[in-house]
């Protein structure tokens, strides 16, 4: 089947789950474990289940069909499903609630296996590569009663025009770009997304160009390794960053990840050149030492990560970073550890996402002989959070006093008199004003740091829309 007439086919089983639907006032939940990949492909699913006649609800007990989508890149989560369907099962024995679960962890076989023994009330599994089939798989769960498991291991195919179903109506995320092809060695990723995959610059445009149409401001283009985008002859990511810049409504892009390895010119350049772009850049470093870095597969070393930092600095001043790391991967040591603190000084990143390393059963770090004991890994993962924490403190206090522009995102959720948004470092700002500024891009003088947030007042002025 085309990839067109795939779409259209389950159109018709979200036509046919309808009418077997129609007069019953259906509800679903789902729960999404994952990245922004996933949150996005939850969007998808979403999409087709509420033109399949349901309505969501946020409790999964008392929905008539309960769908996980699952992450696999640390262990937590297996235990977090685990649980989830624990409780499921008294809901299942009580009113019947469907069961799915789909994404990463799927398409992994001991986790198959465990749900079919000690799971067995599930009633629908599907993978990373099936899920624009979900309507077919429904259908036949309910018409045939049968359980269903729709894992394949092929890579899938790109799909357009899945029905989508946002969360939030000023911003969105696009995917431009499936799978992982860098296969970094404590990654379980590359295994479960396949290879890459990018969509069609015409067809991300297009996406983009409809969300401006709704009054979606920000754009998030999201990717395992976004500079790696790939549009066909003569066009790569900062191509699509520069078309993306000049469509009309959309006030804000950013992107994640980039791949330091993959770091181009011309992408560094498309940054500075695109007003939309926002100036902060998450470059996962992961460590600070060469020698980790070589057995993570990450091709390049700390040298290197420090001198695209400085390129980019250099082009872009106003630039900051955030960025992933990981403590405690096999054999690293004390001095390995203090290469990852003195990246992190040099650095001083805006964010950072901190992990301690999880063994991911497929991936060449679980096989490695030199593991380090969890409480190293913990006592590590402290010292970097605390200097984490110190440093953004830092960072915090140096936005009073200046002006920052803010997407404003609605009312503060603790205070109905206050609005909130956030900077283009992705602050939040509380501060006092109109309710028509919500959806606007605004200039606020910061003039408190509130340690969770940032305090800001509308200039007196009041000559700040910047659209
Ligand atoms: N493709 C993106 C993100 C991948 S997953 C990138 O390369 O940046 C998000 C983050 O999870 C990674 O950046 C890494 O820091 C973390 N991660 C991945 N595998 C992990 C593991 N086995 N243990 C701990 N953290 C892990
Ligand atoms: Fe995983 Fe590395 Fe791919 Fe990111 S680039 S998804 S860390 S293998
Ligand atoms: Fe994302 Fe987790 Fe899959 S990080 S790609 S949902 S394994």
């Amino acid at each position: 089947m085309k990839i067109n007439e795939e779409i259209e086919y389950q159109k018709e089983f979200i036509d046919k789950v309808k009418k077997l639907n129609e007069g019953k006032k259906l509800t679903y939940n789902i729960l999404t474990m994952g990245c922004q990949l996933n949150e996005n492909d939850s969007e998808k699913l979403c999409g087709m289940i509420e033109k399949m006649g349901y309505t969501k609800i946020e409790e999964s007990k008392q929905a008539d069909l309960a769908v996980m989508n699952t992450c696999c890149v640390r262990e937590n989560a297996e235990d977090r499903l685990f649980g989830k369907l624990g409780e499921l099962k008294k809901a299942k024995e009580e009113k019947g609630t469907i069961i799915a679960i789909g994404g990463c962890m799927m398409q992994e076989k001991h986790i198959q296996e465990k749900i079919r023994k000690s799971y067995p009330y599930t009633d629908i599994i599907f993978g990373t590569h099936t899920l624009h089939k979900f309507p077919e798989d429904l259908y036949n769960a309910i018409k045939e009663k049968k359980r269903i498991e729709d894992v394949i291991d092929i890579d899938g195919k790109v799909y357009e025009n899945i029905p989508v179903k946002r969360n939030d109506n000023l911003k969105a995320s696009v995917t431009i770009m499936y799978g992982c092809n860098n296969f970094c060695s404590y990654c379980i990723v590359p295994y479960v997304r396949g290879r890459e995959r990018s969509r069609k610059p015409e067809n991300i445009i297009e996406e983009v160009k409809c969300l401006a149409n709704k009054g979606y401001k920000e754009i998030t283009l999201l990717g395992q390794n976004v500079n790696s985008y790939n549009g066909g002859e003569n066009y790569n990511f900062a191509n699509l960053l520069k078309d993306v810049n000049k469509i009309e409504g959309i006030e804000r892009i950013r992107f994640v990840s980039p791949h330091p390895k993959d770091f181009t010119e011309d992408v560094i350049k498309a940054i500075k050149e695109c007003s939309k772009i926002c100036k902060i850049i998450h470059l996962p470093l992961q460590s600070g030492s060469t020698k980790v870095l070589k057995e993570m597969n990450r091709k390049y070393t700390k040298e290197q990560y420090l001198e695209l930092a400085q390129k980019i600095k250099k082009e872009i001043p106003e630039i900051v970073f955030s960025t992933d790391i990981i403590v405690g991967f096999p054999g690293e040591t004390e001095e390995d550890f203090e290469d990852t603190l003195d990246v992190v000084r040099k650095i001083n990143y805006e964010q950072v996402y901190m992990f301690i390393y999880s063994r991911r059963v497929g991936t060449p770090g679980d096989k490695m002989e030199n593991q380090i004991p969890e409480e190293t890994k913990h006592k590590r993962f402290n010292r970097l959070k605390s200097l984490v924490e110190e440093q953004t403190e830092n960072n915090s206090e140096k936005y009073v006093g200046t002006k920052q522009k803010i997407l404003v995102e609605g009312k503060s959720k603790n205070n109905d008199e206050m609005l909130t948004g956030r900077t283009e470092t992705n602050k939040v700002v509380i501060f006092e004003g109109n309710k028509d500024l919500i959806g606007k891009v605004i200039e606020i003088e910061i003039v408190r740091n509130a340690i969770w947030y940032l305090q800001g007042e509308i200039n007196a002025r009041n000559s700040l829309k910047i659209e």
